[in-house]
């Protein structure tokens, strides 16, 4: 395979947002996307703008902030689609129209009931409508792996000839195996004659576990633009992670011979926490690349060959993907300087108002724990910057529990400068706690899911807490973090609510 450049294009903040749960402000995907600048993405799918007002919103600030990458937005083979997308992205230095529909027999037939000329036409006709308005189009014949080869390389074939710049592959349903898809992509290449006026991408699922994979094999293909997600986030099961498709090409010159990205790797895990903060999903600690334990070696064995050699057990240096070990850094003394330079060593930037809550918080935290470690950090500043507007805020509470006593919590809040209080007894404190939060705002949340963990070890060790509640049919995630672990749980459900009510006023 000839030197080469590989396109990443990014779409976590599209597809990534379409994961069960996750759910993001226009600011919250601006500071999303100012670190995939940041990490070299080439591109970033920025939202659906025909979706929501929110998506439209969401896309045009990150256009109108964001001149390091190429600013995409998703439309159906719709002039209402195409239009809005244009909207959104009129203030992009560089913006993409990304139009699909759907070719396979069993989206023709059920979903959109119409043959295969139908699609045709409507696919032709929709570029050549955003090629009035745009210059970098991408079509995608959605469900492509499991649309008959003759048909698909036709709509391939049309669609560059109607002005598509970039064919995106889609593994819709995550139903191909690499052996299978790199053979789609090859048959493509050779039975398309205006193939070479085009850059083919993929965009691979991972139902099957094989999302990288397929990805990968395209690549191997001939495929010049893959598209990905970081953590691995997305509809379902998730799109192929992005941290491992640009890790394996790194890793495995050899076999990718010389296939670059942009991407500075050194940002990944940045990247990650951050998308796992503000999204509220979080990374199973054995993810390849960017979770808890890729560096951590557990048996004897293992040890002792890392201590004589690094590379007997580990194929990537932990700090090539910017992953820092646990080191004490500050302490009850610390001063603000030493503090805002620490953060900056490990890569935060920080408005100075963020600076500032993120030092009383700190300061709190050094009041009640002795050795402040850069996990500690990182976690405070990830809690500032995913801090959502909060509609309810917290101002006290208090929980009477005992092995023989019904447990009692009071909660008081304020909401629009006026206090709300309430009281509830429940199953333990921390389920008498979120009645109580029910309780003083009027709603009905059930708890689908609640985890603590421990940010570092000790007994003083900061506590983050997550929940995830549904309201009726919306379920949203909160996290919050603190030495005590029902202030955490508290605060995590605290800032659950107000996710919800900000996503109500989204979706309005
Ligand atoms: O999975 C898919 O097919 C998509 C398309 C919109 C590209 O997300
Ligand atoms: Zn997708």
């Amino acid at each position: 395979m000839e030197k080469d450049r590989l396109i990443i294009f990014d779409t976590t903040l599209r597809d990534g947002e379409q994961t069960p749960g996750a759910s993001l402000t226009a600011n919250e995907k601006l500071k999303i996307a100012l670190q995939l600048e940041k990490l070299g993405v080439d591109i970033i799918e920025a939202g659906f703008p025909r979706t929501s007002p929110g998506d439209l919103l969401a896309v045009k600030t990150v256009s109108k902030h964001i001149k390091g990458a190429v600013i995409c937005a998703l439309a159906r083979a719709t002039k209402k689609d195409i239009d809005d997308a244009y909207e959104a992205l009129k203030n992009a230095r560089q913006g993409r129209v990304h139009i699909f529909l759907a070719t396979s027999a069993i989206h023709r037939k059920y979903k959109l009931r119409k043959a295969k000329d139908e699609i045709l036409k409507t696919s032709i006709e929709a570029v050549k409508y955003a090629r009035k308005k745009f210059s970098d189009i991408e079509f995608s014949p959605e469900d492509a792996s499991r649309t008959e080869p003759d048909f698909l390389a036709q709509v391939v074939e049309a669609v560059i000839k109607a002005g598509a710049k970039t064919v995106n592959i889609p593994d819709t349903v995550g139903y191909s195996v690499p052996g299978e898809f790199g053979a789609v992509i090859k048959g493509l290449k050779d039975s398309v004659p205006n193939i070479n006026k085009a850059v083919i991408s993929v965009h691979c699922h991972n139902d099957l576990g094989l999302g990288v994979s397929n990805s990968l094999s395209a690549v191997l293909n001939g495929a010049r633009q893959v598209e990905c997600t970081i953590n691995g986030l997305g509809e379902r099961a998730g799109n192929a992670a992005l941290e491992e498709i640009v890790m394996a090409l790194k890793m495995r010159k050899d076999i990718f011979s010389g296939i670059m990205t942009n991407i500075q790797t050194k940002q990944l895990y940045k990247t990650s926490r951050l998308v796992s903060r503000l999204t509220g999903i979080t990374v199973q600690p054995n993810k390849a690349i960017i979770g808890e334990n890729a560096f951590s070696h557990e048996s004897g064995i293992h040890q002792d060959g890392i201590l004589k050699r690094r590379d007997t057990y580990e194929i990537i240096r932990p700090q090539d993907v910017g992953f820092k070990g646990s080191k004490l850094v500050l302490g009850k003394l610390s001063g603000r300087h030493a503090f805002s330079e620490r953060l900056k060593d490990l890569g935060y930037q920080l408005s100075g108002k963020e600076l500032d809550q993120a030092f009383i918080r700190f300061k709190a935290l050094a009041d009640k724990k002795s050795k402040i470690f850069d996990e500690d950090l990182a976690v405070i500043v990830e809690d500032e910057l995913s801090m959502v507007r909060e509609e309810y805020k917290l101002i006290n509470f208090q929980v009477t529990s005992g092995n023989k006593i019904n447990p009692v919590a009071n909660v008081e809040l304020e909401k629009d400068k006026e206090r709300i209080s309430a009281s509830s007894t429940g199953d333990g404190p921390v389920d008498a706690c979120f009645k109580t939060i029910d309780k003083a705002i009027g709603l009905k949340g059930k708890l689908i899911d609640y985890k603590v963990s421990a940010v570092t070890s000790g007994k003083d060790a900061l506590g983050e807490a997550s929940v995830k509640v549904a309201f009726g049919h919306e379920s949203v995630i909160g996290r919050a973090s603190s030495t005590d672990v029902i202030e955490a749980s508290v605060r995590a459900y605290v800032n659950a609510v107000n996710r919800f009510s900000l996503r109500k006023k989204k979706l309005r």
